[in-house]
């Protein structure tokens, strides 16, 4: 089974000459051959301008936590607009968003909104040099906190190679026209290097703002973090007076109610929450201890925006989150995304391909024949043979499943999955391994 793309490539050639590669975002490209253009998506589905369905584990990098069009949320964001979408001042919706989010996340006293993760990392940089008066931010080598120049450093679109040597890792701009001078706001540390950690940290401590740390790697594979690493951080900060910031973008409303606070039982100052908060609406929040977050305000640290908090993305956020509080979807995601794992690893394991898991079921990725038996960072998670992964999801594709091309972005589950997409997966998975070891 091969899928015709007339209809789409033609309207693809049109976005090309109205907009840079022909999509908005640099992360949408795919090729001139492969880069889809989507028509409408409903549930686990979507469908390209030639009407050929794909089951859909890429979910917009990751927001579409329910699925689809979900009408739960998109009555709820219908009802409310037809009262008007934006004012001058607060909404009882951000209200209820700001109460919900309180009441399932562990740590958050306090809650803004914003639009995007990008805006929500950025604010929580910023509130967290306004409090602890330090400008320097750890990140880790690999991590993604978003398109702006404090945080496209050393990202997992590296070179490889390109980062120093493992003991001292030292920052790599990510795009050109980024001020170099940046690069002195930032330390690095590969992830799950407790002894690197912590040496960077005592040797800077009255630099350091703040450790933003993404719980699990999003933008690697899904790497999970040592047992005690989130634990190690939480302490380092402690002990230093450092803010500790949970990108909570990805992880948050996906892997536990509470998100990775939740599931790693470890609390940060500071949360950035964005995708699965809305369900693909434009809808993002940081949050924090009310200590961190009184340093907002007129005459302290700067936070607002024109659209913060609007209807739109406030009202998707209140449905979306009485779903994931109120019924047992994350746990239908868990289910569905084990069983897509099970049945990945005995398709490899009998095609005598090694691989090793990453991530949780609600969002995992595959390492194929890793040079690392237990990848721990950046650097072992991108060791293994990724032309075979690209060369087994270019199959997928044309048999309609679609899966990210580069591994290091994760399989995101949605409760829309049934048993039986996933079982078709694992049958495509099956064809697409065997062909792609051949060519
Ligand atoms: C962990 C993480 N933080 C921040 C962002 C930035 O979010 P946005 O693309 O909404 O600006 C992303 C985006 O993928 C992300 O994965």
């Amino acid at each position: 089974m091969t899928l015709l793309h007339t209809q789409t490539r033609a309207t693809f050639e049109r976005a090309r000459k109205a907009m840079p590669l022909g999509v908005t975002s640099n992360f949408r490209y795919n090729g001139d051959d492969h880069t889809l253009v989507v028509k409408r998506g409903e549930g686990a589905y979507l469908w390209d301008m030639d009407d050929n369905r794909y089951i859909d584990y890429r979910l917009a990098f990751g927001p579409i936590i329910l699925g689809h069009g979900d009408p739960r949320v998109n009555s709820r964001v219908a009802q409310a607009i037809g009262s008007g979408t934006l004012y001058a001042h607060t909404h009882p919706l951000e209200i209820e968003v700001a109460e919900r989010i309180k009441r399932m996340c562990p740590g958050v006293d306090q809650v803004r909104f914003a639009n995007s993760g990008t805006e929500a990392t950025m604010s929580a940089m910023r509130i967290a040099r306004g409090y602890t008066n330090r400008e320097k931010i750890v990140k880790f080598e690999g991590s993604y906190h978003g398109s702006y120049d404090y945080a496209l450093w050393s990202t997992a679109n590296m070179v490889p190679g390109s980062g120093g040597s493992r003991r001292s890792p030292v920052p790599v701009p990510n795009s050109s026209g980024m001020p170099g001078m940046n690069r002195d706001l930032v330390l690095l540390s590969r992830f799950n290097d407790f002894e690197g950690l912590e040496r960077l940290v005592r040797d800077h401590s009255h630099e350091v703002a703040a450790i933003m740390v993404e719980p699990i790697m999003g933008n690697v594979y899904g790497l999970m973090p040592e047992p005690g690493f989130m634990q190690h951080i939480r302490h380092l900060c402690n002990e230093h007076g450092i803010v500790m910031i949970m990108d909570e973008v990805k992880t948050g409303f996906r892997i536990a109610k509470g998100g990775a606070a939740e599931f790693f039982g470890v609390k940060a100052d500071l949360y950035a929450y964005a995708k699965s908060l809305g369900n693909g609406f434009p809808i993002a929040a940081i949050a924090g201890t009310a200590d961190v977050m009184s340093v907002i305000g007129p005459g302290g640290v700067a936070h607002g925006g024109t659209y913060c908090g609007n209807v739109v993305g406030t009202a998707a956020a209140a449905a979306t989150l009485e779903v994931l509080e109120t019924t047992p979807a994350l746990d239908t995601i868990r289910e569905r995304g084990q069983r897509l794992m099970d049945g990945m690893h005995d398709v490899l394991t009998e095609a005598g391909v090694s691989h090793t898991f990453a991530g949780v079921p609600a969002m995992f990725g595959v390492i194929l024949e890793p040079k690392v038996t237990k990848p721990q960072d950046f650097r072992d998670a991108t060791s293994g043979n990724n032309a075979l992964y690209e060369r087994i999801a270019m199959h997928m594709f044309s048999m309609g499943i679609d899966m990210e091309f580069d591994g290091r972005e994760p399989f995101f589950i949605c409760e829309a999955l049934s048993e039986q997409d996933v079982d078709e997966t694992v049958n495509r998975f099956n064809d697409s391994v065997k062909l792609a070891k051949t060519h």
